[in-house]
């Protein structure tokens, strides 16, 4: 088996599979980053796309983006056209948004309507995805409507978060993350409400986004004037990771005054803490007293991610003003880490970069977990 630090440029799956499986035998205090192909194979990401993404829960959103009947939103997942639609019976459904007839998507965009028609040729579907009409061919005897409803995808609602599975095969969510539910359950995500969303393509691997959200090792030099004075790298503190999620709390300086309306639930020591957090593999967020961030993202190539980013407050009146507060500074930190990470991504791709030791468990203990649970996915 080859040592982390030591490996050259190995382009091949199977190559990146071994150096996998070398992060399972070792301690924090021995990790390594992993070879930069990790983070530049067009050969690996398709093979994390094949045996992760398509397997996995992805998180697309939050249910309250269509909180009414007959509202409606469509997304791209990993080249699927989705569509998320609440129906009459207050049911939140997510269909294929690919018409039957000859595969046009059904809805663009979003908004609130009592039925769906293709642009197309005008093939009318009820809002639980059932056909309703087919414009000039009613009466043919080889065509059962029923049986062209658009399919339905497998979903689960974590904590007011939307997940899809596309192969509908996924174990289910929730008991996996019993042990990070113990940990932000008394900031009550679930009531918490979207006030702010944007959508991104970041030129960087989707993994370098991910180690980017959830270490804390960068807060004090990328963010020094937006987060470290808030969330510095010195009180950042790893908890263990559960099966599908690893994170850390980011403890906010004990002269920190209160940042907004808190939930009575919480302790005092969870109002002054941001949980960070990944579910793998497509959102990360964090939550604090009055507020989450969360990015939901997927790959787009090896170089390329895609991020659903937002903000949910607990305040469902929150002012504009505090709301514009906490949006720009939100929108401050994701700028400072995309011109990091779009550099980043400049240097892996170098032939010359070996990767280095990894910082103490407190501070990129996490990247070290990222890097475990892929070893134990696709190792
Ligand atoms: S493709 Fe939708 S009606 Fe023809
Ligand atoms: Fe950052």
């Amino acid at each position: 088996m080859k040592a982390i630090g030591d490996a050259l440029r190995d382009n091949s799956v199977e190559g990146l599979r071994e150096s996998l499986r070398a992060c399972l035998g070792r301690p924090h205090d021995q990790a390594w980053g992993m070879p930069a192909d990790f983070y530049t194979s067009p050969e690996f990401l398709a093979f994390e796309v094949d045996e992760l993404f398509r397997k996995e829960w992805m998180c697309i959103g939050r249910v309250e983006e269509a909180a009414a009947p007959g509202d409606y939103w469509t997304v791209d997942l990993l080249g699927e056209p989705l569509l998320v639609v609440r129906a009459e019976d207050g049911e939140l459904r997510v269909l294929s948004n690919v018409c039957r007839h000859r595969g046009m998507p059904v809805a663009n965009g979003r908004g609130n309507a009592n039925h769906l028609q293709c642009s197309y040729h005008a093939w009318t579907y009820d809002l639980q995805g059932r056909l309703l009409r087919t414009p000039f061919i009613e009466g043919r005897g080889d065509f059962d409507r029923a049986s062209c409803a658009l399919p339905e995808i497998a979903t689960e609602v974590w904590q007011g978060f939307l997940f899809v599975n596309l192969d509908g095969q996924a174990s289910s969510l929730a008991p996996r993350l019993e042990g990070l539910a113990s940990l932000v359950d008394n900031y009550h995500i679930e009531e918490m409400v979207l006030g702010h969303c944007a959508t991104e393509t970041w030129e960087t691997n989707w993994k370098c986004l991910t180690e980017n959200f959830m270490e804390g090792y960068h807060l004090s030099t990328v963010h020094y004037e937006t987060l470290h004075p808030i969330t510095p790298t010195r009180l950042c503190e790893h908890f263990p990771a559960g099966e599908g999620y690893f994170g850390y709390y980011s403890r906010f300086p004990a002269d920190l005054p209160q940042r907004g309306r808190y939930h009575p639930d919480l302790t005092d020591a969870e109002r002054g803490t941001s949980v960070m957090f990944a579910i793998m593999p497509g959102l990360v967020a964090g939550v604090a007293g009055h507020k989450a961030n969360f990015i939901c993202l997927q790959p787009q190539s090896a170089g390329r991610v895609r991020g659903k980013r937002g903000i949910i407050f607990g305040d469902p009146d929150i002012g504009d003003r505090e709301r514009r507060a906490n949006v720009d500074l939100f929108e401050r930190t994701m700028s400072e880490d995309k011109a990091q990470l779009v550099n980043l991504q400049r240097g892996l791709n170098a032939r010359s970069f070996r990767p280095g030791p990894l910082g103490p468990l407190d501070v990129e203990g996490t990247v070290w977990d990222f890097y475990r649970y892929m070893a134990r996915r696709l190792g």
